[in-house]
C-alpha cells in the first residue's frame, strides 16, 4: 500500500512536470516566421512588427482560409473563390460565384505580393489587409456569413481553441485575432522568382521575342504597371467599355469623387499568364484579347487616363508581332515554385 502511494505520489509530480513542460513547449513552439523579402522588393507596406507572422498564427490563418464554415453554407471557402495554382484567383470565373452560386460583380483578384499594397480591392475600398477579411465574409453574393456566427462555430472546434491559444498572447477567439491570422497567411505569399526575375538578377537570358517585348512594355506599358511589383497601385480608368450589366463605377464607389469615375486600381500582372479571366469584370478571357482591347478597343469618357489619348489617337497601338512579343514578356512573369509551394496549398 505504502509502495502504491509512492507511485501515486511519483506519477502526480511526474504528470505535474510533464504538463509544465509541455505549455513551456507550447509557447516556445510558436517561433516567429521569416518573411521572404526578396533583395529588389520595396519594403513591406504591411507593418511585419506589428502583427508578425508566426508558426502558429500561419497555420490557423491557413486553416481558417481553407475554411468552409466562415460561409453561411458552411462550403464556401476563401480559397473556393482564390486558388492557388492560378494565382489565388477564381480561375474561369469571370466574376465570383458564391454561396448558392449567387454571382458577384467582380473578378476576383490574385492574391499575391499583399505585404506590398497599400489599399484593397479593386476600387480600394479596404484600407487596411487586416480588414479587409470581413468584406467577402459579410457580402450576401459571397460568404454571406457573421463574424458573430463564425466566432461561435470557430469556439466549437477544439482544435482551433488550441491554435488561438498557441497563436495569440490573449489567447481569444475573437474578430481581431481571427483577421490577423488570416494576414498572417496572406502576407507570408510574396512571388518574386519568375524568369523576369532571374533575368534581373543575372541568372537567366530573354529570348529575342522576350526581349523585344520587355522593351515595348517599358515603352507603353509601364507608366501605370509599373517597378517590381508592375502596378504604380493607382486608381486609372484604362478605357473599357462601361458594361451596362453592373455599370461598376470603381473608385468613385468608395471616393464619391466624380473624377473616380470609371477608376480601378491598376492591377500587378505578375503570374498574369495563370490568372485568367482579365479585368475588374473578367470580360477578358486571353492575353491577345486584352492586347486587341489596348490595340483598337480603348474608349473615350471624361476619366479615360491621359496615358491612353495622346495626339488624338486612343489607346496603344500596336501591330501583331508586337502583340506576341508583349505575350511572350508577360509569360515570363509566371512563378512556378510559388504556384505549387506546399506552404500555402489545401493539402
Ligand atoms: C465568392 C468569391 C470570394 C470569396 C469566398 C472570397 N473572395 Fe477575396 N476576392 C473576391 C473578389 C471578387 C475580389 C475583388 C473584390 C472587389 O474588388 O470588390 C476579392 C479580393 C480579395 C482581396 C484583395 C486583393 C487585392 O489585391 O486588393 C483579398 C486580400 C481577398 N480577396 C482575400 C479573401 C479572404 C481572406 C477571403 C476569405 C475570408 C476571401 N477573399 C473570400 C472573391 C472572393
Ligand atoms: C493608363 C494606365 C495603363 C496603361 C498604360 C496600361 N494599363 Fe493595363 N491596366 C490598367 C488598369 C487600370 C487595369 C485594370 C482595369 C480594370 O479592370 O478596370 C489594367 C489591366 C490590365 C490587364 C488585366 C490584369 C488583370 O489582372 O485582370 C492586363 C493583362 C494589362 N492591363 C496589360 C497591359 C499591357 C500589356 C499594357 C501595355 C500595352 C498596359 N496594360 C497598359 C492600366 C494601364
Amino acid at each position: 500500500m505504502k509502495k502504491f502511494s509512492i507511485f501515486i505520489i511519483c506519477l502526480t509530480l511526474c504528470l505535474a512536470c510533464n504538463s509544465e513542460d509541455n505549455a513551456y513547449v507550447e509557447i516556445s513552439e510558436n517561433k516567429k516566421l521569416d518573411f521572404p523579402q526578396p533583395d529588389f522588393f520595396p519594403l513591406p507596406a504591411y507593418d511585419l512588427e506589428e502583427n508578425p507572422p508566426t508558426e502558429k498564427g500561419f497555420e490557423l490563418g491557413k486553416k481558417l482560409f481553407y475554411d468552409g464554415r466562415l460561409s453561411s453554407t458552411g462550403v464556401i471557402s476563401c480559397g473556393f473563390c482564390h486558388i492557388q495554382e492560378f494565382s489565388f484567383t477564381h480561375h474561369t470565373h469571370e466574376v465570383s460565384h458564391g454561396v448558392n452560386g449567387a454571382l458577384g460583380t467582380r473578378n476576383a483578384q490574385p492574391l499575391i505580393n499583399l505585404a506590398y499594397f497599400n489599399e484593397f480591392s479593386w476600387d480600394g475600398a479596404a484600407p487596411h489587409l487586416d480588414s479587409f477579411s470581413i468584406i467577402p465574409i459579410t457580402t450576401d453574393v459571397e460568404m454571406n456569413e457573421t463574424v458573430t456566427n463564425v466566432l461561435s462555430k470557430l469556439k466549437q472546434d477544439d482544435e482551433y481553441l488550441s491554435l488561438f491559444a498557441q497563436a495569440f498572447e490573449n489567447g481569444e477567439v475573437d474578430t481581431q485575432n481571427m483577421f490577423r491570422a488570416l494576414s498572417q497567411f496572406m502576407v507570408m505569399m510574396v512571388s518574386a522568382e519568375t524568369k523576369y526575375d532571374k533575368v534581373l538578377e543575372g541568372n537567366a537570358v530573354f529570348t529575342e521575342a522576350q526581349a523585344a517585348g520587355k522593351a515595348l512594355f517599358d515603352a507603353k506599358c509601364s507608366s501605370c504597371h509599373k517597378g517590381i511589383l508592375l502596378t504604380d497601385q493607382s486608381y486609372r480608368n484604362n478605357g473599357l467599355p462601361v458594361d451596362p450589366q453592373y455599370n461598376d463605377v470603381g473608385r468613385k464607389r468608395v471616393t464619391g469623387l466624380e473624377e473616380d469615375l470609371y477608376r480601378f486600381k491598376v492591377p500587378s500582372l505578375r503570374n498574369i499568364a495563370v490568372s485568367l479571366p482579365y479585368m475588374h469584370d473578367g470580360r477578358f478571357q486571353t492575353l491577345k484579347e486584352v492586347l486587341d482591347f489596348y490595340d483598337s478597343g480603348v474608349t473615350a469618357s471624361s476619366t479615360l487616363d491621359p496615358l491612353l489619348q495622346q495626339e488624338e489617337e486612343l489607346g496603344i497601338q500596336l501591330t501583331e508581332t508586337e502583340k506576341e512579343q508583349l505575350i511572350a514578356f508577360l509569360r515570363t512573369l509566371t512563378d512556378d515554385n510559388f504556384l505549387l509551394d506546399p506552404q500555402f496549398s489545401e493539402f
